[in-house]
């Protein structure tokens, strides 16, 4: 091998999750989650959501907002007979140039922010209308009651004022009787938990739900949880996990220069939000040590000076071709940035099928097997998105489980954070 292809291959190496490391990792998320559910501090929050398993009954008309990492949605959803109608919906970029504004940045205040949503709801509803509403609301709380969660700290790098610590959805009844909307927040619930209760609808041993996106999480059904001994979900803020992982140097740097340095960790390993800065901060590497863009006619400064999201890492993997073009590199170096690429990629998922095995130990009260059926539900674009990811997932499962991996299906199941949203309120109002 050459100097330069063995530089490559080391870096390229560094992203590997062998079958050991997956069951190491898989064993330490379980023990942190146990521990965490007995009450000792860990990195694990593991949410109590206060929602069981919906019943099938659920009836009615709905008002569901979704804010996410980089939309904020507003659907009106009618349930009935275990069956589900989207009856209108006002879809807002959090961060919109061309309208020049952008929610996320700490001089926009909770009234702004919540004001916003407040007029957006208003939009779909119909004159004498009053609905109850349920917020699919995808950062970290600490939740005290299905409608009480306290916004603990923003992630994905937003920043707005005046919302940290409090509650969510009284800053949003605030808002919405200040813009006098005839809507009530009944629940309040995270993406990942939404994402379940959809597909319990659907799958009768769908017992995990999970987030591949702009950020990541899971929550599962916990059968006996210590706060009532009933079955309820649990959102397990996986984003923060922080034990045992192949941390590279590349991570280090991605955590040094993010918003909040020694937080969520495995979801800066992992979700689009961060996937493409670990690509740069790899190729930059390769720069340095000269095993890429070493041509005279390259347009390195293209490249590096720009900032790459996920959708450019997936280009980077389908196209290169068009990589070359673009930076004028040889195709020779786009094949290197793909190769990268896949690697981050295929890490992201192991790492992420890694907190999936933990949580199937857990509820299999087991180290290493899985017996029982389990429906994975899976929603966010780098999961319906990125090549070959579902293929990559199931190659971890069974890299790692071997046979048992058959008792495991894994569904994209999407809109969770929408309709899971309706199926919280009307799970709220009719209990
Ligand atoms: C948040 C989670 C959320 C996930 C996916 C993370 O940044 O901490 O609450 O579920 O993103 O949206």
């Amino acid at each position: 091998m050459g100097f330069k292809s063995e530089i490559i291959q080391d870096v390229i190496n560094d992203f590997e999750v062998e079958r050991e490391n997956m069951l190491r990792i898989a064993n330490l998320f379980k023990e942190t989650m146990e521990k965490s559910l007995n009450g000792e501090k860990t990195c694990l929050k593991m949410i109590p959501s206060f929602i069981g398993k919906p019943t099938g009954k659920e009836q009615g008309t709905f008002m569901a907002i979704d804010m996410g990492g980089t939309n904020f949605r507003c659907t009106k959803f009618k349930i009935s007979n275990g069956s589900f109608e989207k009856v209108a919906e006002i879809k807002h970029k959090l961060i919109n140039k061309e309208e020049n504004y952008d929610l996320t940045k700490s001089d926009i205040d909770e009234k702004q922010l919540f004001g916003f949503m407040a007029e957006s709801i208003g939009k779909l509803l119909e004159p004498e209308e009053a609905l109850y509403l349920g917020n699919t609301f995808s950062f970290p709380c600490r939740q005290e009651g299905i409608n009480d969660a306290y916004l603990i700290q923003w992630t994905k790098e937003i920043t707005t004022s005046g919302v940290e610590g409090n509650n969510v959805n009284k800053l949003l009844e605030q808002a919405l009787q200040a813009k006098n909307v005839n809507v009530k927040p009944v629940a309040i619930l995270n993406d990942t938990v939404g994402t379940l209760l959809v597909a319990m609808y659907g799958y009768q041993t769908a017992d995990i739900g999970s987030i591949m996106g702009t950020g990541h999480n899971t929550c599962y059904l916990e059968n006996n949880h210590p706060l009532n001994g009933k079955k309820m979900i649990v959102n397990t803020e996986s984003a923060s996990y922080n034990v045992g992982l192949p941390v590279t140097k590349y991570d280090e740097i991605i955590d040094k220069n993010s918003q909040v340095p020694g937080t969520q960790l495995l979801e800066k390993m992992v979700s689009g939000y961060y996937m493409g800065s670990i690509l740069k901060e790899a190729c930059l590497d390769l720069y340095k040590n000269k095993a890429i863009f070493t041509s005279e006619a390259v347009n390195a400064d293209a490249f590096f000076n720009q900032s790459i999201n996920a959708l450019m890492v997936e280009n980077f993997i389908l196209y290169p071709s068009k990589t070359q073009e673009q930076y004028n590199c040889t195709l020779e170096d786009a094949e290197v940035i793909k190769k990268l690429s896949e690697a981050i990629l295929k890490r992201a998922v192991r790492l992420v099928a890694v907190s999936h095995m933990g949580i199937l130990f857990h509820q299999e009260n087991n180290g290493t097997s899985v017996k029982n059926k389990h429906v994975i539900a899976i929603d966010g674009t780098i999961y319906e998105k990125m090549p070959n990811v579902p293929n990559l997932m199931e190659e971890a499962f069974k890299e790692a489980l071997g046979e048992d991996a058959s008792n495991i299906e894994i569904k994209l199941v999407k809109d969770g954070s929408g309709l899971g949203a309706a199926i919280a309120a009307a799970f709220a109002v009719t209990q």
